[in-house]
């Protein structure tokens, strides 16, 4: 038995389409399939009250007209936040969106997402996994679902709830290091996702040929990337994709 089918895109829009609408918003996937993007990363984590939100930071100073840490918030304190005005005029009045409604967006456009499972300092990991995942897996095809993270213990127990058939997992890695293969043994990884500049053409050959994908995150100048897609590169996250696709058209 294999990993799901799935179609990777050669361009993912990083935190949705985050260079023309505000990260990790309904209006930044929208956003994304407007300019043809097929796929998007996402961050996820849980408010203070335990409700799965669409959100990076783990405080809301950069990206909302609020203060004060994720973790304090409930729900309806996170609804009265703007996290549109910070990026721009016309984004006012943008809400934070929860993992339930960018789920529902997700497969209202029949897009695919590489959902990472964000554990910033002081988040438990397992808590995390066990609030998001029975939820994604129950609302998206595993041909349209990567679930990454940098934290192995987050990706170990999302591995116990579902098999390599049943979910396609990722391993981030800032610098790729030098025992990389055993965290993606352990849980039977579909990818790899190094951050690009750091990556090593050697590091790249090796992953490629013990079969993982490798998703390169975040890639924002196409002409700077370009020599790296011969590294047998399948992805790469962006929060340029139409800069990207536009290079690509013409290379
Ligand atoms: O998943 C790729 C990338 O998003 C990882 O870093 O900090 O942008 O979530 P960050
Ligand atoms: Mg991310």
């Amino acid at each position: 038995m294999t990993h799901p089918a799935i179609q990777l895109p050669t361009l993912i829009a990083h935190r949705g389409y985050s260079a023309a609408a505000p990260e990790n918003t309904l209006t930044a996937v929208r956003a994304a399939h407007q300019a043809g993007v097929t796929w998007v990363e996402l961050d996820v984590q849980l408010l203070g009250d335990g409700t799965p939100v669409i959100w990076h930071d783990a405080d809301v100073a950069r990206c909302s007209n609020g203060r004060g840490a994720l973790a304090s918030l409930t729900w309806s304190k996170a609804q009265r936040l703007d996290v549109g005005s910070w990026f721009g005029d016309r984004f006012a009045g943008e809400k934070m969106s929860s993992l339930e409604a960018m789920l529902a967006l997700l497969n209202e456009l029949e897009m695919g997402v590489n959902m990472e499972i964000k554990v910033n300092k002081g988040c438990d990991p397992i808590a995390l996994v066990d609030r998001v995942l029975p939820e994604m897996l129950a609302t998206l095809p595993p041909e349209r679902l990567i679930i990454s993270s940098f934290n192995a213990s987050a990706l170990t127990h999302c591995r116990q709830f579902a098999s390599k058939e049943q979910l396609a997992l990722g391993v981030l890695f800032g610098s790729v290091p030098k025992n990389w293969q055993a965290p993606c043994e352990a849980i039977e990884a579909f990818s790899v996702h190094p951050d690009w500049p750091r990556l090593k053409r050697v590091q790249a050959d090796a992953i490629h040929s013990d079969g993982y994908q490798i998703l390169c995150y975040t890639a924002n100048d196409p002409s700077a990337f370009h020599s790296r897609w011969k590294w047998g590169i399948s992805s790469v996250i962006t929060d340029e994709p139409a800069a990207f696709k536009r290079f690509l058209d013409n290379h």
